[in-house]
């Protein structure tokens, strides 16, 4: 679907719209209706049960959304967490110089120096894209982290976080402290990061306030043993830097274990490279041939990250492939920053090893961009319906449940909709106008089932206590006694988990 089309669509489905709407809206803030927040839930649920299910010495956390300043000193935030800023001389609206040097240079200014893209900006006669004038600025660092002043007095100076990541670093040596003193050891947070874009756009892509599911696994760098075998033989699209310097943008199928045999990447980190494919494909539904890990080169990872994969899928609303996550290999940067930051030494003793200080290994997920893709990739025309093609366990209603009249069959309607919500399925009544139009309603919110209670479900005779169970991709019907759906439905919507050989 285009752009404006799926917009409108998910926007009057009740999905998501822009925040402070009857004020006109903010672009970069978005809050979501009941069928995106429970959409939402059950995605992170998903990484949940994928990703923390990948080890049992991997955790889920909640940490602050605050850090206080010495935290983002320490991490190099207050210092390097910028955009190259452009103003126009002549309006003074300022752009992010990746937006305004795109069309001559799409692979954006990772890497550049701001007198460079001042030379591209120059060389190219590129233009105020809000009045046309000529007249634009060298560009400077922005600092992307919003301040915030904590207390009556407000001295205590803080930022509200910008990436989840840090929660975990502040808790390693807490969880070490709590857990069995191994590596590797894994610290998950899904929660909101925020960040001060200087050009919010394309919707959930880049906001302000936003979700990320991220993993950071710390590591004993001399060894970081994972169940290879199980993911050897996974041929994975990959777009290496070596093809794309060759002006390829399409991915090439390599297995796993070719990565690592002659492809120079290590075992640790391909495994958790396929899981996370694997993920996006298996879990979420995306079709292999819209996937892409997208290798990132020295001039444009962060310099404390040794390898970096960006998890692309792409979107025709948006016009080509886009970052939805990614996998860093960020070594001892972030304990090492840390440790001098807080003048607490975070190097750890495993039993019978020497004490080492632990490399990062970083699993992140944009929530709110897979809940676009969730929407490109899924929701679409099948002949004449609208139909949201949601794997089942992600789908916001897993069942309709309508009465086919409503004063003759409501009541017992209600009742079987209100058993299937206390067996913990998200069961949805409704009565409103037509069956065909409710069918309708169900297949756009994706509901992956729907059942309907009759006369034949009341009435005396071998029918009596059952119902029809209509499937909506296949949309064909079957009777079902009212008993076995909790059970049934139970079944579709068990979560995937990562399968241990
Ligand atoms: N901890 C590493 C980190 O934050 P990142 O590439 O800056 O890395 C990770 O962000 C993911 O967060 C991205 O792949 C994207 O999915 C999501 N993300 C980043 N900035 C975003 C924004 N402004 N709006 C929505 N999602 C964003």
């Amino acid at each position: 679907m285009k752009y404006d089309e799926l917009f409108a669509l998910l926007r009057r489905r009740g999905v998501l719209w822009p925040s402070a709407e009857i004020y006109g809206g903010v672009q970069g803030l978005y809050d979501y209706g009941p069928l995106g927040t429970a959409l939402k839930r059950r995605l992170e649920e998903a990484w949940t049960a994928w990703f923390v299910g990948l080890s049992p010495d991997y955790h889920l956390i909640q940490p602050s959304e605050f850090l206080p300043e010495a935290v983002v000193r320490a991490s190099g935030h207050l210092e390097n967490f910028t955009d190259p800023e452009v103003t126009c001389e002549s309006c003074h609206a300022a752009f992010r110089a990746d937006t305004i040097v795109e069309k001559v240079r799409p692979d954006g200014v990772d890497g550049l120096t701001p007198a460079q893209i001042g030379e591209i900006l120059r060389a190219n006669q590129l233009k105020c894209p809000n009045c046309g004038s000529p007249a634009l600025s060298v560009p400077t660092p922005f600092n992307l982290m919003f301040p915030v002043e904590l207390g009556v007095t407000g001295h205590e100076r803080a930022y509200l976080q910008p990436e989840t990541a840090q929660g975990s670093y502040l808790a390693f040596a807490r969880m070490w402290d709590v857990g069995r003193h191994a590596l590797p050891l894994g610290i998950a947070v899904i929660g909101k990061a925020y960040r001060n874009e200087i050009a919010p756009r394309q919707v959930l892509f880049r906001l302000w306030a936003f979700t990320q599911a991220e993993l950071q696994i710390f590591f004993d760098p001399a060894g970081f043993p994972v169940p290879f075998a199980q993911v050897a033989a996974e041929p994975l699209p990959v777009l290496r830097v070596d093809r794309r310097q060759q002006g390829e943008e399409a991915p090439e199928f390599v297995r796993a274990e070719e990565l690592v045999r002659s492809g120079g990447l290590p075992e640790f980190y391909v495994y958790h490279l396929a899981q996370s494919y694997r993920f996006y494909r298996d879990v979420l539904g995306y079709p292999a041939d819209r996937l892409r890990l997208f290798e990132k080169s020295d001039v444009e990872r962060a310099f404390y990250n040794r390898i970096q994969f960006d998890l692309e899928a792409h979107l025709e609303s948006l016009g080509g492939y886009k970052e939805l996550g990614a996998v860093h290999y960020r070594g001892n940067y972030d304990l090492s920053r840390h440790s001098e930051g807080s003048g607490k030494d975070l190097s750890v003793h495993p039993t019978g090893r020497e004490p080492l200080l632990p490399h990062v290994l970083e699993l992140t997920f944009g929530v709110d961009r897979h809940l676009w893709a969730l929407s490109d990739l899924h929701l679409g025309k099948d002949g004449e319906r609208t139909v949201w093609k949601l794997p089942p366990y992600l789908a916001p209603v897993t069942v309709g449940v309508f009465p086919l009249i409503e004063k003759d069959h409501g009541a017992y309607a209600l009742e079987v909709a209100d058993e299937l919500v206390r067996e913990g399925l998200a069961a949805r009544y409704d009565d409103a106008s037509s069956i065909g139009k409710r069918y309708a309603r169900m297949d756009e919110a994706g509901a992956p089932y729907c059942v309907t209670v009759d006369g034949e479900s009341l009435a005396e005779g071998p029918a009596k206590g059952t119902v029809t169970l209509r499937a909506r991709d296949s949309r064909s019907q079957e009777r079902v006694p009212v008993r076995e759906l909790a059970p049934r439905l139970r079944a579709a919507v068990r979560l995937p988990r990562p399968p241990r050989s």
